[in-house]
């Protein structure tokens, strides 16, 4: 059983992969924890509560504080195009949810998850890496602790879907996303390279509504708005980028990666840029001397990740 803490903006993509990791079988989700960037942390913690009492998912929800890692970046707009005012498509949902939160900040939570079960937690992050950077950066001993970490975010040899150089995820947090590439513990990194390959058509996500309950129906209402907006830019269907990252967990042998230290850049015109130095490369002393190894994706059989998607919906 593989023991998750989601941290995640919801977020219309987000929701499909938290229905994903509460239904799979061999995810234990133990925490679920918000952040900024689909849209404000207020409103993705809401939505986090809504689809936990919609969906009967029992683990906890720990609120992020809202900021980026570094207080020169205040983020303050959010792509309501993609998924909406309400962050869920808007679909209505209630501007308040009668369930309590974790009393703890998102850090905290993850700190003391992360010790309460060391060895054993896996952390996936589909949002901005704010929470886990302000984490490490108060404890940074539990780096050793966490079993790995799956990320959503960054672009190696595709263009990003913010800027030529970057992606949303990163783009909107770059200095805690480079801590979270350097630190001592594993990351894989599931970026647009193999994301933008997993496309879920209309026709999947219709039949997934239709047999799947009340859950998957909502699920779809959710997504209308997205599948609208990737409708115009890829064939007929809506990219599932976050659910690609849960679902590297519980088969990785649908992904190949790469090996070698990550940094992101921060400031200039590359502002968010992922940029992996591959092992066995030699470079004079500098910014990249005695990191760790990360992975990045670089191949994805996406017809078997949305079967297994479609299959746990
Ligand atoms: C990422 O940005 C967000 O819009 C999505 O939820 C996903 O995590 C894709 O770049
Ligand atoms: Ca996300």
């Amino acid at each position: 059983m593989h023991k998750v803490i989601f941290d995640t903006d919801p977020g219309i993509d987000d929701a499909m992969a938290l229905l994903f990791l509460h239904q799979h079988p061999e995810i234990d989700l133990i925490g679920i924890t918000t952040v900024f960037g689909n849209a404000s942390v207020e409103t993705t913690t809401r939505n986090a509560l809504f689809l936990k009492r919609e969906w009967s998912i029992p683990a906890p929800v720990a609120k992020g504080d809202g900021k980026a890692f570094n207080p020169m970046r205040n983020p303050t707009d959010w792509p309501v195009m993609i998924h909406g005012h309400d962050g869920l498509g808007n679909i209505d949902v209630p501007d308040t949810i009668d369930l309590p939160l974790d009393p703890r900040p998102a850090q905290r939570f993850i700190i003391d998850t992360v010790r309460e079960n060391p060895g054993e937690v896996t952390l996936i992050a589909v949002g901005r890496m704010s929470n886990l950077a302000f984490a490490l950066k108060e404890d940074p001993e539990i780096a050793a602790l966490v079993k790995q970490v799956i990320v959503m975010g960054g672009a190696f040899d595709v263009p990003g879907n913010i800027t030529p150089a970057a992606e949303a995820n990163i783009h909107g947090d770059p200095e805690a996303a480079d801590v979270v590439m350097t630190a001592p513990w594993t990351v894989t990194v599931v970026g647009l390279d193999v994301t933008m390959q997993t496309v879920m058509t209309r026709t999947l996500l219709n039949e997934i509504a239709e047999a799947g309950g009340a859950r998957a129906k909502l699920l779809s209402d959710i997504s209308q708005l997205y599948i609208d907006f990737y409708g115009r830019h890829v064939k007929d269907g809506m990219v599932v980028h976050d659910s690609c990252a849960c679902v590297y967990l519980v088969a990785p042998e649908l992904f190949t990666t790469r090996s070698g230290a990550i940094r992101v850049v921060a400031g200039g015109i590359a502002d968010g840029q992922t940029i992996q130095k591959p092992d066995g490369r030699a470079f004079p002393p500098g910014n990249w001397d005695d990191l760790p190894s990360q992975n990045a994706c670089t191949g994805i059989d996406a017809d078997a990740v949305l079967a297994l998607i479609a299959e746990t919906l």
